[in-house]
């Protein structure tokens, strides 16, 4: 067979143990011809691809980023972008394409899959977002990232006696910020789930002063916005992309909680650190099995669906409600992380 390859979106850290394994399973076990193709689905658009043999895999398993490259180009932003596809792909002699990545790649993997390619997608996103998989890989990097950052952040917060507020990826959801702040014990976790009450807020942090402590961590969401029409409140606009662009929530909370408590805030964006570097051992395993069930499926002939994680099983899903709704953080698991202060 012969199977070609492609990352797409914001990078992760796993990509590049997806892209060995699907080569590792594929030729050495099945004897398969694997290209690669160029900064995601423009490489496919664009016939822009490589032969991927053992050699180009070799070293990569703990590599973050893509040795593929990554972009945000969707097939159907492209006026014939599905046709040029579907041409590239019978040009290439192509029995299967997998894509890998998150929410809008996986669109652009069904609507391909809709018009008749041949697709078997892997979902990745630090964000965890992915519905009907129980974990993505690169989450598990991504938190441990943050909560390194949180542990370190909490002793220049005291030293100082300030309030600081450390935003982390998500733009929809929450995962990274309940999980990193519940890890590193954080005194408020702010979510896009549940918009913030800034007198709560400042209520909740206030409390842990007047209790004598001498400083508070405030951990929240790149997407998390205040209730309507309680805050002044700098939404961003849109990126050349139409997504959101947002106007930095972390900075808009440090300045009104500064002014609300009387006490110095500053805020910290992690930013895309938390997307680079080295996976976790938990996330090169699942990226790992991603690829290798992939590879499975093509051989079934299992198309339109991606790899997901059930409990401890690799399934297989269809894409069509893979990108039906996103995963977004539940009440009971926020009401879980509320600390104590
Ligand atoms: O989807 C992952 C993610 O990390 C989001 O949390 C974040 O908003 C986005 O990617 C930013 O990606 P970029 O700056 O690469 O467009």
């Amino acid at each position: 067979m012969r199977i070609g390859v492609l990352t797409s979106g914001g990078d992760c850290p796993g990509l590049n143990a997806v892209i060995r394994s699907v080569v590792h399973r594929a030729v050495v076990d099945h004897g398969d011809e694997v290209i690669g193709f160029h900064d995601g689905w423009k490489g496919l658009l664009e016939c822009d691809y490589r032969k991927l043999d053992l050699d180009a895999v070799s070293g990569i398993l703990a590599r973050g980023g893509t040795i593929l490259g990554s972009s945000r180009v969707q097939p159907a932003h492209l006026r014939g972008g599905v046709e040029r596809a579907r041409g590239h792909v019978a040009e290439l002699g192509l029995d299967a394409i997998i894509p890998i990545g998150g929410e809008g790649t996986l669109k652009a993997a069904r609507l391909l899959s809709d018009a008749g390619l041949p697709i078997v997608g892997v979902p990745k996103t630090i964000d965890n977002d992915i519905a009907v998989t129980d974990v993505t890989f690169g989450f598990d990097t991504a938190v441990g990232v943050a909560t390194e950052a949180l542990d370190r952040l909490k002793t220049t917060a005291e030293s100082h006696q300030r309030v600081l507020i450390v935003e982390v990826m998500g733009r929809h959801t929450g995962w990274i910020a309940l999980h990193s702040g519940m890890a590193a014990g954080a005194h408020a976790i702010v979510v896009p789930e549940r918009p913030f009450d800034i007198e709560e807020l400042t209520r909740v942090v206030g409390e842990r002063f007047s209790m004598g402590k001498k400083f508070a961590i405030v951990v929240v969401a790149e997407g998390a916005k205040p209730v309507e029409g309680t805050m002044k409140f700098d939404v961003g606009g849109k990126d050349i992309y139409g997504h959101e662009r947002f106007a930095g929530v972390a900075q808009q909370l440090s300045i009104e909680l500064e002014q609300r408590l009387g006490k110095e805030a500053r805020a910290v964006i992690l930013g895309h650190v938390q997307r680079g570097g080295t996976p976790t051992a938990y996330d090169r395993v699942l990226a790992t099995r991603f690829g290798w069930h992939a590879v499975e499926a093509v051989h079934r002939g299992e198309f339109g669906k991606m790899t997901a994680l059930h409990g401890t099983e690799i399934v297989m899903v269809p894409l069509a409600e893979a990108v039906e709704t996103l995963k977004t953080v539940p009440e009971a698991r926020y009401a879980e992380a509320q600390t104590v202060l």
